[in-house]
């Protein structure tokens, strides 16, 4: 179906700075024989056809987008204008920062973290290519058909008005699900195929471990073929998710120790020291639950019970924090999506690699248990 050589396919990776699976991380996997997924997430329209020209000269291979279309965020809206809307009482004192919400001034003093000077942040200097609302996420959309990109991989919602399009410009849609009920509702609205992420996943992920989801999604939308999410970091991974019965594996975190990935060198080098209980999961970076490499900024927010607004408004909130503390070089409270596989992860090396591994792991083993375990 996605005319590619081995069942691996890299997750989409987006951010709100920028993307995690740009076009270098991209067509190495998708060289290498699995799937690359551009990031897209949080990307303008302009940014989203850049990275989909660049990843087109570095790969003759299919390659997917992913994007995510919630239908909860405003229609439309630039950063500055949703701040407005954030209705958070101000901070009156001038040294805490201009036009801070009192509890975004409060945890950023406790946290160390000096006012941004605005306009050199992790996001305020990339604002005006960083989107948030519906309106600009159909813009995404359109470039990626305007492309004909082979995949696009649709998270946080429901890519139906979109689907005879796709169709019609021969792009393969994959529905990103945490649950038995979402797959089930993109499976009837007639996605191609569904990545089914669990709890063990990076960025956001779904309420069950990917070991009782992914039985249960793939009984529930047979024959939609099913990607198996969350957790997935080798060889044995792979076997496990066919055995399950997907048809392959949708992988993030294991990529982001990868040369390629774009990820702070600071974290990239954090994963090689993680464990398996490194990361946590809270919605105070983006408003819905997600999972990130331990960090004090959460840590602080959610330990003080402090409530957490919708998506966008959380993150436009603490906008102040992340770009102090980026500006500051705090890279520790700069956040870092990743998942529980982090604990497998020891080395940094090519991408290719990871996938030849992978592929090379998954073989032994399938060949292993055909002699009877010899
Ligand atoms: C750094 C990072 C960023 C992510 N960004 C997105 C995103 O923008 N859109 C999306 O659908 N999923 C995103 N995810 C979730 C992945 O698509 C995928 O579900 C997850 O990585 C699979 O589990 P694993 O991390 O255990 O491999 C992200 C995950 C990570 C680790």
């Amino acid at each position: 179906m996605l005319d590619i050589e081995y069942p691996i396919v890299l997750a989409g990776m987006g951010g709100m700075g920028g993307p995690v699976s740009g076009p270098e991380l991209v067509a190495a996997v998708s060289n290498a024989g699995g799937l690359g997924v551009l990031g897209c997430a949080f990307l303008s329209a302009r940014k989203v056809d850049e990275m989909i020209r660049e990843t087109k000269r570095l790969t003759d291979k299919p390659f997917g987008v992913d994007t995510i279309i919630p239908p909860d965020v405003p229609l439309s809206g630039t950063t500055a204008e949703l701040k407005v809307d954030l209705d958070l009482p101000v901070a009156k004192d001038e040294a805490g920062g201009a036009d801070e919400p009192d509890v975004i001034d409060k945890l950023r003093r406790e946290l160390g973290v000096p006012v941004p000077s605005g306009g050199k942040g992790w996001l305020s200097g990339i604002a005006d290519d960083t989107v948030w609302t519906q309106e600009d996420f159909k813009k995404q959309v359109e470039v990626i058909l305007e492309h004909r990109v082979p995949v696009w991989a649709a998270g946080l919602g429901d890519p139906s008005p979109w689907l005879e399009e796709c169709r019609a410009k021969g792009t393969k849609v994959i529905g990103v699900v945490g649950g038995v009920r979402g797959a089930r509702r993109l499976a009837r609205a007639g996605v191609d195929i569904m990545a089914a992420s669990g709890y063990e996943a990076g960025g956001h992920n779904g309420r069950v471990g990917t070991m009782v989801l992914i039985p249960q999604v793939v009984d529930a939308i047979s024959p939609v073929p099913v990607l198996a999410g969350g957790g997935i970091g080798d060889g044995r991974g792979l076997v496990a998710a066919l055995a399950l019965g997907a048809v392959g594996v949708w992988c993030g975190s294991v990529f982001l120790s990868t040369k390629e990935a774009i990820y702070e060198e600071y974290h990239k080098q954090k994963i090689l020291e993680s464990t398996e209980d490194d990361t946590v999961v809270s919605k105070v970076i983006t408003g819905k639950q997600s999972r990130y490499l331990k960090n004090p900024l959460i840590n602080a927010w959610d330990g003080a019970g402090l409530p957490t607004l919708p998506m966008p408004m959380q993150s436009i909130a603490i906008i102040p924090i992340l770009d102090g503390a980026y500006e500051a070089n705090m890279m520790d409270i700069v956040p870092a999506p990743a998942g529980q596989v982090v604990g497998m992860t020891r080395e940094i090396k090519p991408a290719k690699q990871v996938v030849e591994e992978m592929v090379k792991g998954a073989m032994h083993i399938l060949e292993q248990l055909s002699q009877g375990g010899d």
